[in-house]
């Protein structure tokens, strides 16, 4: 099978598992585990910001990152196909308590007019206005990059009402990655942002929330709250260390085979794949106008020998990891040539 499900699905290199086998731990939740330490102390450094914590899961970044930046009866703005709203069992409302306020977005880029009209005067009848919400890249909207004028356009506005800004850079070494431009650079005007270590990465578990030393402060207490302190977590932050060294480097591999293999399936008349819309390692097939909805086709190209994910009924998502080789492209385009007919 050739899985091009989710770049979560890969496993540890055999770097991270020797890491893992020699990493120098303690008690993460007294703060005394060196490897949590040092891969915190090193991502603050490569993001330009003062603190970092290491966290179980993108989603918890999320969620602490909202309860520390306001509490219950807070106001997020954010867009409708954001990750935190969509895909997170409801934690923004239901554990976090705040109220989603949306903006429009293109494919996951913010419409900065929509998100200036959104803000409304602050009065007693409404939640208490805390957070601007980006993803970058954008996970719903196709593996879209965020472009720094844009964020700046949407920084500035939220300056002028007083709000923080989060950045879910769950994917953020892949934007780093198509932009060339560094991570402390993209993140710059932002206050916080989590990133995830197990999705282009290869780590098997791991998140990191970044921001000021009194926000990750409060960020642990939360952590704590939620059930996320952990005790030798160095085996994580060591296969951290290693995916900042040698994955983050490799993710541009990633792209190119995305490309390349959407340029493949461009060539299947029908499909309907747009090589100009892949920015990073995401694929999105547009199925409307297929014989069959998007569920069905991953069973149809399962049962050939291609795992990949339907986001709804008319769009499937590729997307290109560590683990999919570049020879395996041929192959892929093979299997929904031969799979067209049922399709389309
Ligand atoms: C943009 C984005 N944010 C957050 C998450 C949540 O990460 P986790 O699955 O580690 O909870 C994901 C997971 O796919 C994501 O794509």
């Amino acid at each position: 099978m050739i899985n091009l499900y989710s770049d979560t699905q890969t496993l540890p290199t055999d770097a991270m598992y020797e890491a893992m086998k020699t990493a120098e731990l303690g008690d993460d939740v007294q703060r005394a585990d060196p490897t949590v330490n040092l891969l915190e102390e090193k991502v603050a450094k490569l993001f330009g910001k003062e603190a970092a914590i290491l966290m179980p899961t993108g989603t918890m970044a999320n969620l602490a990152s909202l309860l520390v930046h306001g509490k219950h009866g807070s106001e997020v703005f954010l867009e409708p196909a954001n990750h935190v709203y969509l895909y997170e069992a409801g934690a923004l409302c239901s554990v976090a308590g705040y109220t989603p306020t949306f903006f429009q977005a293109n494919r996951g880029r913010p419409d900065p007019d929509s998100f200036r009209q959104s803000i409304r005067m602050r009065d007693d009848h409404f939640p208490n206005p805390r957070v601007l919400w980006l993803e970058n890249t954008h996970n719903a909207g196709g593996g879209v990059v965020l472009q720094p004028e844009l964020q700046k356009e949407m920084v500035h506005i939220a300056r002028e009402n007083e709000l923080s800004v989060h950045v879910d850079g769950a994917r953020i070494f892949n934007a780093s990655t198509k932009l060339n431009i560094p991570v402390s650079d993209l993140v710059s005007n932002v206050d916080s942002i989590g990133f995830c270590l197990s999705k282009g990465l290869s780590c098997p578990l791991g998140s990191v929330l970044v921001g000021t030393e009194s926000f990750c402060d409060e960020a642990r207490r939360v952590r704590k709250r939620l059930g996320g302190g952990m005790r030798q977590a160095g085996i994580v932050a060591a296969c951290g260390l290693v995916a900042l060294e040698s994955e983050v480097p490799r993710l541009k591999e990633d792209h190119e085979n995305a490309l390349q293999l959407a340029e493949g399936l461009a060539q299947i008349d029908g499909l309907g794949v747009d090589p100009s819309r892949v920015e990073t390692n995401m694929i999105f097939i547009d199925t409307s106008g297929w014989k069959v909805e998007a569920y069905d086709a991953t069973l149809l190209l399962k049962e050939k020998g291609v795992l990949i994910s339907d986001m709804n009924s008319t769009t499937l998502r590729v997307v290109t990891h560590r683990m999919f080789k570049r020879e395996e492209i041929s192959e892929v385009i093979n299997i929904f040539k031969l799979t067209k007919d049922q399709l389309v």
